[in-house]
């Protein structure tokens, strides 16, 4: 991956974000006829697949295809996602996060603590609602499985459904609050200013600017270590 441009750093190559959007896509099908199939309020979102039938018979397949699709931009990011021992000091400092007192946290790699937490909560949730959608697939897999294990299955899958849409609210209402992030999965770049601002470590890593004072926000965020606080 290219590191940094003038106008911009590159975050997305073109592969991740239609990778990324094709997901997305499918998310919003499922996510939808799943809530048809849930509670007759949300009957009318069958039709943007067609009405009850086509929307009964394409959310396997579309929760298929966004299964295999995640896990292909899943195992692209896995690496950037592993919890380190300084996102467990973003987690405790979280009121300098929500207040963006981003100068006393400690520096952040390509993704904080909250983006790689959501992350894992979406690979849990993805497994398990493609296990459970196999158990009550019934027109395929009917055969195979016991009423019982039916019920759980259908039990499980909607806790997970509701898990991933609580899950995917956050993550876009995140992407929308974090200014400048959601050119980073349309255009592909962010700014040096947002990547500075958000993501000093990374920032560092794809320019080799060592401009950003690591030293004293690391100090900052622990009192012990700063004989002065
Ligand atoms: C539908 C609206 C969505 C919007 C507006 C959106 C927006 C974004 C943006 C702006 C980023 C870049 C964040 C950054 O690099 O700091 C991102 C990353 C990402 N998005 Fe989405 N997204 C949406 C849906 C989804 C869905 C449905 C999924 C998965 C089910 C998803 C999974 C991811 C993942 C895995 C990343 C990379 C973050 C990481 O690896 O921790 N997104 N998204």
């Amino acid at each position: 991956m290219k590191a940094a441009t003038k106008p911009g750093i590159l975050r997305y190559t073109g592969g991740q974000r239609a990778n990324h959007w094709l997901t997305a896509i499918m998310f919003v099908l499922l996510a939808t006829s799943g809530l048809a199939f849930f509670h007759p309020a949300f009957f009318f979102f069958v039709h943007l697949l067609g009405g009850p039938q086509w929307a009964r018979i394409l959310h396997p397949f579309i929760g298929v295809v966004m299964f295999v699709s995640f896990f292909i931009l899943a195992l692209r990011l896995w690496s950037y996602n592993a919890i380190r021992p300084v996102d467990r000091q973003w987690v405790k400092q979280f009121d300098d996060v929500v207040m963006n007192r981003d100068d006393v946290l400690p520096p952040i790699g390509r993704y904080n603590a909250g983006q790689k937490y959501l992350f894992w909560v979406i690979v849990v949730t993805m497994i398990l609602l493609l296990l459970t959608g196999i158990v009550i697939w019934r027109s395929i897999f009917g055969l195979f499985f016991p009423v019982p294990l039916h019920r759980v299955a259908v039990l499980i899958h909607s806790i997970s459904a509701f898990v991933l849409i609580a899950g995917i609210i956050v993550h876009i209402y995140a992407a929308i609050w974090v200014k400048g992030s959601v050119r980073a999965m349309t255009r592909g770049t962010v700014t040096h200013a947002w990547a500075r601002h958000h993501h000093a470590a990374w920032y560092e890593e794809m320019t080799g600017d060592r401009s950003i004072p690591h030293a004293r926000s690391q100090r900052r965020s622990d009192p012990r270590s700063d004989p002065v606080l």
